[in-house]
């Protein structure tokens, strides 16, 4: 950790949601590490108290679909500390599979927690980062959130929802002192990467395939270069480089990858069939 990010982001007060696991711990203890002071957010109460406990940070239990208790873990906070300087809007889930297999329910849930749950915490933390002067917000999205493969259709477009917020908010925040950044990984070595299986597609073969990437990127090299973004303002991190590539792909000929994704996805179902035998 340089001198500069520990000059960022030390003693400012940061809520990371889906603290629990992943990223999101993995955000909890960069953050731990600048200095800050880290309130780690999850709906499971004992993942949210372990990542707490590891970085001497504090562990609030909450459903970031729920707007009334997201609006109360912000109020507390800025009770507490008097601001809130960093709001990171991690939390999530996905899908894999084919569409109709996916129920109105579980639609209504990937809604709910990846488009509502944004949405809860800039409508709790935004008005108080205007009032303060100053704040920095910063959504997890998704490569998904910026090119578009089936059998990850609902997730895709959550994550296109949360581009579309952080861009067009960061453009009306940036003249009242608040940033916005989107975070765009790619797979990043997490559990996250075998929930939600619908059928027979396996999460970690489809993340890694459809952006040609070896291996997972490391939750903890995610998050210091998240640090990093933030620190530069920057509106965008994307990683790793082959998803950088495959943006750029996507930028140049539209045409082009929606061929891609059509082919990665009947080999995805042939893949599937294939470990069915
Ligand atoms: N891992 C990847 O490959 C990858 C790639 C791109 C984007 N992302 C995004 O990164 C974010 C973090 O995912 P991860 O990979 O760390 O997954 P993960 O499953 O390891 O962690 C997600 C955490 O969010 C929590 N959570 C789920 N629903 C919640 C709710 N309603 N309220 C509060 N907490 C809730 C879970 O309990 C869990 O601790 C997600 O938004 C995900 O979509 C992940």
């Amino acid at each position: 950790m340089g001198s500069q990010l520990r000059d960022r982001f030390s003693a400012r007060t940061a809520i990371v949601t889906g603290a629990g696991s992943g990223i999101g711990a993995a955000l909890a203890r960069a953050l731990a590490e600048a200095d800050a002071i880290v309130h780690c957010v999850d709906i499971d109460a004992a993942a949210a108290a372990r990542t707490a406990e590891a970085i001497g940070g504090t562990a609030h239990t909450c459903d970031v679909t729920d707007a009334i208790a997201v609006q109360a873990l912000v109020d507390r906070v800025v009770a507490e500390h008097g601001r809130l300087d960093l709001l990171f809007n991690n939390a999530g889930i996905s899908f894999l599979g084919e569409t109709e297999d996916l129920t109105l329910a579980q639609w209504d849930a990937i809604i709910d927690v990846n488009i509502r749950g944004v949405v809860h915490g800039v409508a709790a933390a935004y008005p108080q980062m205007i009032r303060q002067g100053h704040g920095h917000i910063v959504n997890t999205a998704s490569m998904g959130g910026l090119m578009a493969a089936g059998l990850l259709t609902s997730y895709v477009m959550t994550k296109h929802a949360v581009v579309g917020l952080s861009l067009a908010l960061r453009t009306e925040a940036a003249d009242r002192g608040v940033g916005v950044t989107v975070v765009c990984p790619a797979a990043v070595d997490t559990p996250i990467l075998d929930k939600g299986q619908l059928g027979p597609v396996r999460g970690r073969d489809y993340f890694l395939r459809g952006q040609g990437i070896k291996r997972p990127v490391d939750p903890d090299q995610l998050a210091a270069k998240v640090l990093a973004a933030v620190a530069a303002d920057k509106p965008y991190l994307v990683e790793p480089r082959q998803g950088r590539i495959a943006w750029r792909i996507g930028r140049l000929s539209p045409a082009l990858a929606n061929r891609l994704a059509t082919r990665f996805v009947r080999q995805q179902r042939l893949d599937a069939q294939e470990t069915l035998v």
